[in-house]
């Protein structure tokens, strides 16, 4: 199931860089944005996930991000979080990137996450900028205001926002600097977080995908592991002699 090449990088002293999305989650049951089994059919991430959708409907958009919250607080992470999160502690130099939002990773006990795209479990002032702890939106309650009066909007990243700056130079830097790079379930088509197993790859890592479709990284990629993250990446680990 695994080349030779890639057991042979399993060890400590090769320098990963992970990137992660929806689907690593899927197995805990949050569903991805796009593909067969995306949830959101019903609306496009892009037509909620925006300062737009928020300034003309805040009631709709909180009112998503309040279903999704609710979601993650009733699921739990998956083997494919547990495995790295194990992965960390393993190598010395593992760096691991999200595009998710739901904290699952360190749920699971990842410690050093860098969230290209923000967590869903923060909050900030609209107007000012400040950062609130979570503040849960009740439909049919007035909308939850920070002290300055601005709007209080969920602490992630909305299609037409810049990335937290340092995060991404952070990311793109190990990108730069690894041997072995796993892009796992993103469909890496959303900018610049699907820059960087290219970016990678062009600095001379191995770039493995672990997915169960196909992407448009799946043929560029050295190696295309095909199936579900949280069965893939403990039978990795174990075919690596590392106990989950
Ligand atoms: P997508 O929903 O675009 O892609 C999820 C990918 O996970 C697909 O390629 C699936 O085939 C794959 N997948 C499904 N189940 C899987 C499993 N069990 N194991 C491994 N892979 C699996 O999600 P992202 O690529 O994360 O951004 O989307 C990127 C960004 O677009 C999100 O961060 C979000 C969204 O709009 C913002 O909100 C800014």
């Amino acid at each position: 199931m695994f080349s030779k090449k890639l057991i042979q990088l399993m060890q400590p002293e090769t320098r990963v860089c992970v990137l992660t999305g929806a689907g690593v989650s899927a197995e805990s049951g949050v569903p991805t944005f796009r593909g067969a089994h995306g949830l959101w059919q019903k609306f496009r991430p892009e037509e909620l996930a925006n300062v737009d959708a928020f300034l003309n409907n805040p009631e709709l958009v909180l009112a998503w991000y309040q279903y999704r919250r609710e979601l993650i607080d009733n699921i739990e992470p998956n083997p494919g979080h547990y495995s790295l999160a194990k992965m960390e502690q393993y190598f010395a130099d593992f760096t691991l990137v999200t595009q998710n939002v739901d904290g699952l990773h360190r749920r699971a006990g990842s410690q050093k996450v860098y969230e290209l795209h923000g967590n869903i479990l923060h909050n900030k002032c609209f107007q000012c900028g400040k950062a609130i702890q979570r503040v849960d939106f009740v439909e049919g309650e007035e909308l939850p205001r920070c002290e300055c009066g601005g709007l209080i909007r969920p602490d992630v990243v909305w299609f037409g926002e810049m990335l937290p700056e340092k995060t991404l130079t952070t990311a793109a830097s190990k990108a730069v600097e690894a041997d072995l790079f796993l892009s796992i379930g993103t469909s890496a088509i959303v900018y610049p977080a699907a820059g960087l197993p290219l970016t990678a790859q062009r600095n001379g890592a191995y770039l493995v995908e672990i997915n169960p479709e196909q992407t448009d990284l799946s043929r560029t990629a050295n190696e295309v592991l095909s199936g579900q993250s949280g069965e893939i990446l403990p039978k990795l680990l174990e075919a690596t002699g590392i106990a989950l």
